[in-house]
């Protein structure tokens, strides 16, 4: 039993879209009796992750609190509202009552939660937090294309896409599987290269999994000029990587496990 004199801080991760993805646990941190607070980018403006919790069919307490996230990249303004966000939740915590923070995939991917619990942790020291893992964009795109992420063997890459089409080309060599994140202001560059490389067809948008407005296109080509949501990820296999000798003991290892279904 927590001694702390503040409330917990859950991060609870809700699936990218779709409220069924919502786990059984994070679920019950939403009906717990802890205050709500929920990441938006503007004040007044809607939040994608609430939205998810609401066509669950949750009602939204009427304390539910909105925390602002610019999406800018101007240091000083950021700076100034992330401050804000883990003053106001340090606060809610100290009136010694939980507080579940809503994530829109999962809380331990690419999330504002990490850094909204490190920087809360610093002005209230001791403060108990909880992250509840959930199924991320990317897992749940691949799932909807009906495309293993990994098979066996293959290798993985998440990366934001702003590491630019030099560093995205050398990984396609890497990698069978690579998965773009934040690929919006790179879009028209990275179906430069996808064409480059021969691999158009190896390639998938989604836009908002899961949720009512997705939208999935297999032919990125057409996509050219076009804006496309912030919330978009480009998912790319390639069948031609050139594989490097795989460890004799961990084959070994791989090969007699196979027996055991996983
Ligand atoms: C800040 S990261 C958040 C990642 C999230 N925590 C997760 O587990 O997937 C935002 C990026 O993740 C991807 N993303 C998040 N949710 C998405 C969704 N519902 N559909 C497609 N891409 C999504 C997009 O590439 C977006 O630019």
């Amino acid at each position: 039993m927590s001694t702390s004199k503040y409330g917990r801080l859950i991060g609870a991760s809700l699936g990218p879209g779709d409220p069924d993805l919502i786990t059984r646990r994070a679920w019950a941190a939403l009906n717990g009796g802890a205050r709500w607070a929920y990441p938006v980018k503007k004040a007044e403006e809607t939040s994608y992750a609430l939205e998810i919790v609401r066509r669950g069919g949750l009602e939204i307490p009427h304390d539910a609190e909105p925390l602002v996230f610019p999406m800018t990249r101007q240091a000083e303004p950021l700076a100034r509202a992330w401050a804000h966000a883990a003053a106001r939740t340090a606060a809610m915590l100290a009136e010694g009552r939980d507080v579940v923070f809503l994530v829109e995939g999962d809380a331990s991917t690419y999330a504002t939660f990490a850094h909204l619990a490190r920087t809360v942790r610093e002005l209230a020291p001791g403060v108990e937090i909880e992250t509840i893992p959930g199924v991320s964009s990317f897992a749940a795109a691949a799932a909807h294309l009906g495309e293993p992420l990994a098979g066996e063997d293959d290798t993985l890459a998440v990366i934001p896409a702003a590491y630019g089409i030099e560093v995205i080309d050398h990984l396609i060599d890497e990698f069978d599987t690579l998965v773009l994140l934040k690929v919006k202001p790179l879009l028209d560059d990275v179906i430069a290269l996808l064409e480059r490389r021969g691999l158009l067809h190896e390639a998938c948008l989604i836009e908002k999994v899961g949720s009512p407005h997705e939208r999935v296109v297999r032919d990125v080509s057409t996509l050219r000029g076009e804006k496309i949501a912030y919330l978009s990820l480009i998912l790319v296999r390639n069948p031609g990587r050139l594989r490097g000798e795989l460890q004799r003991g961990c084959r070994k290892k791989v090969a007699s496990k196979a027996s055991q279904p996983t």
